[in-house]
């Protein structure tokens, strides 16, 4: 799937960059996770979780915080996000978050994490080299019943008016537009799945059901 962008992925890898990541997610963590967050609140699934590109972690801990069975596995493909997660960990949630370096494009670094009732991923999507290939990875990682829980940003028209080279600028231009999806999860045969825009519109959410 082309994309306008190319995908910035290596930008995660630096310490000082993924500090600031950091830094950024936990003052703007509102803003970032609450849609996210209610809708899992209804949801109310029960059992693993899998986070995948948690980054530094932060919306590993308010998930596990808001749903005190959950246990979870949180993936990312950088050991510098990896590192800052564990270093990040608050105590009482040692026991229910684990961190792990992997690929999601890349089955072999992930298939060995196990199976889950909820796989979950934030502003992730428009990174992954692979979108299509890791969706079908983390399909086969799902159990019975189990969600695929996407939420991302949206590419949008009015975006050729804004000449803005910021960071979430780029990652807008980056992002898929549903029909893209649409076709991507066409292909792998995945039929059960609903995409939904949201406010502010350059935000959707796609919803795989196994
Ligand atoms: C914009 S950050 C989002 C972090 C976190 N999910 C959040 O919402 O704050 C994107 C994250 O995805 C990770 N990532 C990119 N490609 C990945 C892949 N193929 N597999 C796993 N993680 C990936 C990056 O290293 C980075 O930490």
């Amino acid at each position: 799937m082309k994309r306008i962008v190319e995908n910035h992925t290596d930008y995660f890898f630096d310490t000082e960059n993924a500090t600031k990541y950091l830094n950024d997610a936990k003052n703007a963590s509102k803003a970032r996770f609450s849609h996210f967050l209610s809708s899992l609140k209804k949801l109310d699934i029960k059992g693993k979780y899998l986070e995948i590109g948690s980054g530094p972690g932060i919306l590993t801990q308010l998930v596990a915080t808001q749903h005190p069975n959950a246990e979870i596995t949180a993936n990312d493909i950088s050991p510098e996000m990896i590192k800052l997660a564990q270093q990040d960990l608050a105590e009482d949630l040692k026991t229910r978050i684990k961190y792990e370096i992997g690929d999601a494009c890349d089955n072999n670094s992930i298939k060995d994490l196990g199976k889950f009732d909820l796989i979950y991923s934030t502003f992730t999507l428009h990174h992954w080299d692979n979108a299509e290939l890791a969706i079908r990875n983390l399909y086969a990682m799902l159990n019975d019943d189990g969600l695929i829980y996407i939420h991302d940003l949206k590419r949008v028209f009015w975006l050729h008016y804004i000449k803005s080279q910021s960071g979430f600028f780029k990652s807008i231009r980056a992002a898929y537009r549903p029909n893209e999806i649409k076709t991507m999860l066409n292909k792998t045969g995945i039929k059960n799945y609903k995409i939904k825009t949201f406010f502010p519109f350059f935000m959707q959410f796609i919803l795989i059901r196994k």
